[in-house]
């Protein structure tokens, strides 16, 4: 078990380079499977789910091969059937990618039930319910989700999603692409990497359009060629790193976003007092004065992403005046950290669905547990901003999805290290 030891207080100055977008990334990797042919993705993050994940691809007969550090290139020409290891299956959120993916491919699956971060019940019924329409026959157990064309074999359909879910519309899409007819999903997500994962399979050949709106319509194809692919930035740790300089101050510029895909934050970091410039592909975001509370609900995008709740109230904890934060994406979300961060001094009361955090002068150094990444993210801003010294334990979780953490603090200013227990 390793853990970080920050000492707080120092502001954050100078340059942050922001990596691929690990959900994307998640979802191009076993969207690879797809592809009879060499494939070369680029700005691919180095973080350990990817690590996982391409350690998965590779136990299924993916030829993979690493020229540089953020550029994975995988062939999938002579593919064969071959089942994921459930083992590592179930230490990963999005290997449900590889449900999709090998029923498109193979026109059959058979995968473990996914791992990942638990902070709130994480049901895959809309995933099920799309690979039905699709005309799989699903086999569902405790552990393993097992699929096979049904009666009238696999075809295009209509996927109406109960809930507007990230996963099931990007699972439809894999399992959609390859099948005869036309699939259309009504109520999809339109978070940023549901429009990357469409622009990867169309730039192999697919035939996707509506990416990003509630309706996405995928007309099967033969096959996917081989192609060129560079990940969009990660928003959330864009934004992470945005909600540090609000919590610790600073001057910081954040390189390598798409200050478009940001817009939902940085409205409200402006809101509690953050100063922001956006430039093409960079957002400079400079935080001198007091903080101001705010009023924040979580939504699916263009709203304020539930990925960005837990660092946003770390900056409520020392922002003057009552700020409420309401999450409607997973409800039970604010037990990742809450208690942490009154543990640290914050003052927060939780009722259903809605945080109300009244500002205090400042957070106190504690030794403090990362239940899930982005709560162990939030931590890790808060000791930034404390007075003292923090140790964040379990921090295993916030590797699954921030490259280079520490040497990125460090460069702007921090001190903070990484301990092996
Ligand atoms: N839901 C269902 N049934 C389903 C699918 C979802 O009830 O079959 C519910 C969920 O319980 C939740 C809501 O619908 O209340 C939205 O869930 P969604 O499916 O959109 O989330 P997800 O695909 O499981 C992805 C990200 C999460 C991010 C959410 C929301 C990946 C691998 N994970 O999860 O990312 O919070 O979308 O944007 O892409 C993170 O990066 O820290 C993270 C947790």
């Amino acid at each position: 078990m390793a853990s970080y030891e920050i000492n707080g207080g120092n502001l954050l100055n100078g340059t942050v380079t922001i990596s691929g977008a690990k959900n994307a990334a998640v979802a191009i990797l076993p969207a690879a499977l797809l592809v009879s042919g060499k494939c070369r993705i680029e700005n691919v993050p180095d973080i350990s789910d990817v690590r996982i994940l391409l350690e998965i691809l590779e136990g299924m007969g993916v030829k993979i091969y690493k020229p540089e550090r953020h550029v994975v290139e995988l062939d999938c020409t002579d593919l064969q059937y071959t089942e994921p290891d459930p083992t590592q299956v179930t230490q990963l959120r999005a290997s449900y990618y590889l449900m999709g993916a090998q029923l498109g491919r193979f026109g059959k699956a058979h995968v473990a039930l996914p791992g990942g971060c638990n902070f709130a019940a994480r049901p895959i019924d809309q995933h099920i319910k799309g690979f039905l329409a699709l005309g799989a026959e699903v086999d569902e157990t405790d552990n393993y989700i097992a699929m096979e064309p049904g009666e009238n074999g696999l075809h295009g359909n209509r996927v109406s999603l109960d809930m507007a879910s990230v996963g099931a519309t990007m699972n439809v899409m894999l399992a959609a692409t390859l099948l005869p007819g036309q699939t259309i999903i009504e109520n999809a997500a339109k978070e940023p990497h549901i429009v990357d994962l469409a622009n990867f399979l169309n730039t192999m050949g697919a035939r996707i359009t509506g990416a990003g709106t509630d309706t996405i319509k995928i007309k099967g194809v033969n096959s996917l060629k081989g192609g060129c692919y560079a990940i969009i930035p990660d928003q959330i740790e864009a934004g992470t790193y945005m909600a540090a300089v609000t919590a610790v101050g600073g001057n910081v510029l954040v390189q390598n976003v798409i200050p478009k895909h940001m817009e939902c934050i940085t409205s409200k970091l402006e809101e509690m007092g953050a100063k922001i410039i956006n430039y093409d592909d960079s957002i400079r975001i400079i935080r001198n004065g007091r903080l101001r509370k705010a009023t924040v609900k979580t939504r699916p995008y263009p709203g304020f992403p539930t990925d960005m709740q837990a660092q946003v109230c770390v900056c409520m904890t020392i922002a003057g005046g009552v700020s409420r934060l309401t999450e409607s994406v997973y409800e039970t979300r604010f037990f990742g950290y809450c208690t942490e961060l009154e543990s640290m001094g914050a003052n927060i009361q939780i009722n259903g669905k809605t945080a109300t955090v009244s500002g205090v002068e400042r957070l106190y150094g504690a030794t403090v547990c990362a239940h899930d990444l982005r709560a162990g993210a939030a931590l890790v801003i808060a000791g930034l901003a404390a007075e003292g010294t923090t140790r964040v334990e379990d921090i295993h979780f916030v590797e699954r999805g921030y490259e280079d953490l520490i040497d990125k603090f460090t460069a702007l200013g921090a001190e903070i290290s990484r301990i092996e227990d």
